[in-house]
């Protein structure tokens, strides 16, 4: 049977360096107050006008490479991303332009902190059916120009990092690869975790009370989040693995998004998971939100933190609320 299998990955993080302490020159925090709520100790910020297509479109050249195809060999790309370079078009299009690719389809999804995975989830589709052979899966983030650096935003601006994952999906006719996916979205949380201006439903559109209310800014509903986090993780989680008559015990590693390593802690525990199940990078990036688990599948292989055959399950919740999950052989 036809299956999708990841041929290659790469990611690219811009060069700056923003540690707790830096934040704590551009927001009133302390590396301690972050450390202790998150985990985070740094995150990557872009330092001029680049955009989540620039990001991409080195960690695509990497991911290229290393399938050793060249951009022509690619059938369609996927953008996950909740911070486009522009309101419209996508950011799909625009990466597709750099890799000097016209008439490949470009998708664009947005399902914030699943995006990565629905993305997976629709590429397999397209993979197992046959109409596309070799898919571009980007997820991508630039959160660092659209933060508030103030005492109100301060429990979300600490949180977050620029960064961008890419993978190359191909065929794979042996059995192994994407075994299943399940995505999940419950809309009644919508407004816990948003930006909701500028938005089509404001009249006009954009109008300066958007930044003395702060509605242009992320709204996060921190202990909302916790809360539901720490259920819908373990339970698609799960749900991956009855589906494939698995269990806890054959998880050879978990890569959870990245929200925050509280609950990365939590989910472990509550999955009885020994430490090596599960990857966890938030230290050195932050929340890449669409991004993080690319970025960590690509640094755990680089690691040889998976080998063949090895079960790899991708899991994912965020705004929406959405949650998803995805069994892979490696
Ligand atoms: N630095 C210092 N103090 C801060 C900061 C900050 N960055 N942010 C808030 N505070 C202060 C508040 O003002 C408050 O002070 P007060 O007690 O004097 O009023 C105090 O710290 C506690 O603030 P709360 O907002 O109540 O903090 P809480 O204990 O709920 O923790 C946190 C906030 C860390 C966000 C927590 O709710 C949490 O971990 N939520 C999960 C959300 C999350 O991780 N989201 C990730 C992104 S979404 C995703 O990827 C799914």
């Amino acid at each position: 049977m036809r299956t999708s299998r990841i041929i290659s990955t790469g990611r690219y993080v811009p060069s700056k360096v923003v540690t707790n302490d830096m934040m704590a020159e551009m927001v009133p925090t302390s590396d301690e107050w972050i450390r202790e709520r998150s985990g985070i100790q740094q995150r990557h910020f872009v330092d001029s006008e680049i955009g989540v297509s620039d990001l991409s479109f080195e960690a695509a050249k990497i991911a290229l490479e290393r399938a050793d195809m060249n951009a022509e060999d690619i059938d369609m790309i996927i953008f996950a991303t909740l911070s486009p370079d522009y309101m419209f078009p996508g950011s799909g299009v625009l990466l597709q332009e750099k890799l000097g690719i016209p008439g490949v389809p470009a998708l664009d999804v947005r399902n914030q902190c699943s995006g990565f995975v629905y993305g997976l989830s629709v590429a397999d589709q397209f993979i197992r059916t046959g109409m596309y052979d070799r898919i571009m899966l980007v997820g991508a983030e630039v959160h660092s120009t659209g933060l508030e650096y103030n005492e109100r935003g301060r429990h979300v601006t600490v949180l977050f990092g620029d960064g961008a994952g890419v993978a190359i999906l191909g065929a794979s006719e042996n059995g192994s690869g994407v075994l299943s996916t399940h995505l999940h979205a419950d809309g009644r949380y919508a407004l816990e975790l948003c930006v909701t201006d500028p938005g089509s439903r404001k009249i006009p559109r954009i109008n300066p009370d958007m930044f003395e209310d702060g509605s242009c800014y992320p709204h996060m509903n921190g202990r909302e989040v916790f809360k539901h986090a720490i259920t819908k993780f373990p339970k698609v989680i799960k749900e991956a693995l009855d589906h494939n008559n698995l269990t806890t015990e054959d998880i050879d590693l978990l890569i959870p998004h990245q929200a925050n390593l509280r609950i990365s802690e939590a989910v472990a525990q509550r999955l009885n998971l020994r430490p090596e199940q599960m990857y966890n990078n938030i230290q050195r990036y932050g929340n890449t939100t669409a991004a993080s688990i690319p970025i960590a599948l690509d640094e755990a292989l680089e690691k040889k933190l998976i080998k063949e055959n090895d079960l790899v399950i991708l899991a994912a919740f965020g705004s929406g609320f959405t949650w998803a999950s995805a069994a892979i052989r490696w």
